[in-house]
């Protein structure tokens, strides 16, 4: 006799169903005791970004958005529109898709837009250009950095929020680490890492006149520590990883 509590061979997925066939970038409450099992502490990282607790009535930009995560975060503070932009992960480069983007989008009843686009090809012509535009966790990735910056620029109103891996942490004088084969996280698709005193000279030379650390990196204990467990996975050297971390800027035209 069948099961009465067996699905019907042919009944919809459910929600957690999708999101379970998936492989996730993002940590996003979906609603209905849904979570995607993202690899990224994605809400951790958003209180690190000092966003304005309000974007009502802002248009922003999510510039390499992935699953989406900070666009549905902004649309959630209220802003008028929201656009999702990523090229590399949404075209299947690396291991995810676009496929928890939209799932995502469907599951939340967001009316986030996307469009797929690399940062080198942003313009006001192309994209517009908007009051908020959010750069996160892509810079790093870019062979041509500066110039990104400067196809940011040309399509941010108001405020940029950039976050970046950082490198050469205390050297005192703006600078950025070159990675050219899999130094930094045995990625392969990260080129640069900028300290924080070069992450502010690039953002103004790419044409913004205000520019705050919002976040800096953290204390030396922190990073020491993180840097042992980083050298006992074999994952970087102690001296390394020590003057590695995250930061955040705010920069303004
Ligand atoms: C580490 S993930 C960051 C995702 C999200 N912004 C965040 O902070 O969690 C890097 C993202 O940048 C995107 N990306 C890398 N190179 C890109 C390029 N040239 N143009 C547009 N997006 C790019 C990748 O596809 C990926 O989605």
């Amino acid at each position: 006799m069948a099961d009465a509590r067996a699905p019907a061979p042919d009944a919809p997925a459910s929600l957690a169903e999708r999101v379970a066939a998936l492989r996730w970038y993002h940590t996003i409450d979906l609603g209905h005791g849904v979570v995607t099992p993202g690899v990224d502490d994605t809400r951790e990282r958003l209180a690190r970004l000092a966003l304005p607790g309000s974007l009502a009535g802002k248009t922003v930009l999510d510039i390499g958005a992935w699953d989406g995560f900070f666009s549905f975060e902004a649309e959630r503070r209220g802003a008028a529109r929201v656009v999702a932009s990523d090229s590399y992960s949404w075209k299947g480069g690396g291991w995810g898709t676009k496929s928890g983007f939209l799932l995502a989008r469907e599951a939340l009843g967001s009316r986030v837009e996307d469009v797929e686009i690399d940062v080198m090809d942003l313009s006001p012509e192309r994209v517009g250009a908007f009051d908020v535009v959010f750069f996160l966790g892509v810079l790093y990735h870019l062979r041509h950095p500066l110039l990104a910056l400067e196809r940011v620029a040309s399509v941010t109103r108001e405020l940029l929020v950039l976050e970046t891996v950082v490198d050469l942490v205390g050297l005192g004088r703006p600078a950025a680490a070159f990675y050219p084969g899999t130094e930094l996280n045995a990625d392969p698709t990260n080129w640069w890492a900028p300290n924080i005193e070069g992450a502010e000279a690039m953002l103004r030379a790419a044409g913004f006149s205000s520019v705050r650390t919002v976040t800096p990196v953290r204390p030396a204990p922190y990073r020491a520590a993180r840097a042992v467990w980083h050298q006992l996975r074999g994952r970087n050297t102690l001296a390394l990883a020590f003057r590695q971390d995250r930061a955040v800027f705010h920069a303004a035209k």
